[in-house]
């Protein structure tokens, strides 16, 4: 009888635990089957240096993507010369977590090594150079994480607001060109890697446009295109939601999915120029309104804001594949620095303790009620 009674609370502690009845207690899982959570990781926490950010990375995230030790600058230094090391260990970091592994980015006018569009003259190379140059730049480091990195963004930033494509030495050398070119290497060096262009600022109509008329060119060429990856550095006042939804759709239409790849949200006023932390004292405290924290005031702004864009990306989660957060936690993000250097931003998931902002935990509290 004992012995009976025994092996029943087992069973029932079998049932209490097994996957159907555990509850959900982090935001992957929280939409697991509908989108992949990214975030953007650099070395500190692949070496260990944070072990806390590594911990939410752990718990929260399903993919990763590198946010700088994959760019030209760093992977590419000089034409003959490669550097690996930081790449390899967010490549291995990402195969023992089990997560999804997103290169980024493999040709940007913006980081790129100073070499890349030049002669020992310093005058811009020949197309034909060029399209060499940026053969085996992404043949070379594609190749190299073949099988092992999911997808690429391909191009990055290469629409400026309007439609134009970017005047940069890129464009100036090889006009749009060089973006087939990109898109052709990369397909031949990994033909099961997915493929992506990458841009900010697409609730812009003139953008969506463009991006439109490039992935109909890329198809048209027979070339392969899986996603247009939607940045998403978000404002408090910008973008208007309902463009940036209107560019989801029309991308959605095209037949490719939709990533958004660098999730952030400022909490502070909008600056277009880049500024430093020496002008006014004035000046700095209206742009940096809150150098200890911000108020409850505007954090549910905040929050109620980015719980809506939450919203929108579950509502077209058949599209969505993928939402990345540009970071973790607040005290390490990049806008801490930009657009001006020195300013305290709010602009992450997680609060400088590491905390999860309110509308995470309610994602998570729904996703348990709709188990129920
Ligand atoms: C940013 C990184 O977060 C910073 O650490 C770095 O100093 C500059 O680049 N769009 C992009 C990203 O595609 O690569 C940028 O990342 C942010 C804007």
């Amino acid at each position: 009888m004992k012995l009976l009674n025994i092996s029943a609370i087992v069973m029932f502690c079998v049932a209490c635990s097994s996957p159907q009845t555990e509850k959900i207690d982090s935001l992957s899982r929280a939409f697991d089957g509908k989108f992949t959570i990214g975030a953007a990781i650099d070395t500190s926490i692949v070496n260990g240096l944070r072990p806390q950010a590594d911990s939410l990375v752990k718990k929260h995230f399903n993919s990763i993507v590198a946010e700088n030790c994959m760019k030209c600058m760093y992977m590419h230094p000089a034409e003959n010369q490669y550097f690996f090391d930081d790449a390899d260990r967010f490549v291995d970091y990402g195969e023992r977590n089990n997560m999804e592994i997103i290169g980024h980015c493999l040709v940007w006018h913006s980081q790129m090594a100073p070499w890349f569009c030049y002669d020992d003259k310093g005058e811009l190379v020949e197309p034909e150079v060029l399209r060499q140059r940026i053969v085996d730049h992404v043949t070379t480091i594609v190749s190299r994480y073949k099988g092992r990195v999911k997808g690429w963004d391909v191009v990055n930033e290469v629409v400026v607001e309007g439609g134009e494509l970017r005047d940069s030495p890129l464009s100036k050398i090889m006009g749009e060109e060089f973006i087939y070119t990109a898109f052709e290497a990369a397909h031949a060096a990994d033909p099961d890697a997915q493929l992506y262009l990458n841009d900010y600022g697409m609730d812009n109509a003139g953008r969506r446009d463009s991006y439109v008329r490039i992935i109909r060119e890329l198809k048209n060429r027979g070339l392969r295109i899986d996603a247009i990856g939607m940045q998403g550095h978000l404002g408090m006042e910008y973008p208007d939601v309902a463009e940036f939804e209107k560019s989801l759709e029309a991308y959605a239409a095209e037949g490719v999915k939709v990533m958004i790849s660098e999730l952030d949200m400022s909490a502070l006023p909008y600056i277009s120029r880049s500024a430093n932390v020496g002008d006014t004292v004035a000046f700095m405290k209206k742009l940096n309104p809150y150098p200890e924290q911000l108020p409850d005031s505007v954090a549910n702004i905040w929050n109620d804001r980015m719980a809506t864009f939450f919203n929108i990306f579950d509502e077209h989660s058949a599209d969505v594949q993928r939402v990345t957060a540009w970071g973790v936690d607040d005290g390490y993000s990049w806008k801490n620095d930009f657009p001006m250097k020195g300013r305290k931003e709010y602009p992450l998931l997680f609060d400088r303790n590491f905390q999860p902002k309110p509308f995470i935990r309610d994602i998570i509290n729904r996703a348990n009620e709709a188990k129920n």
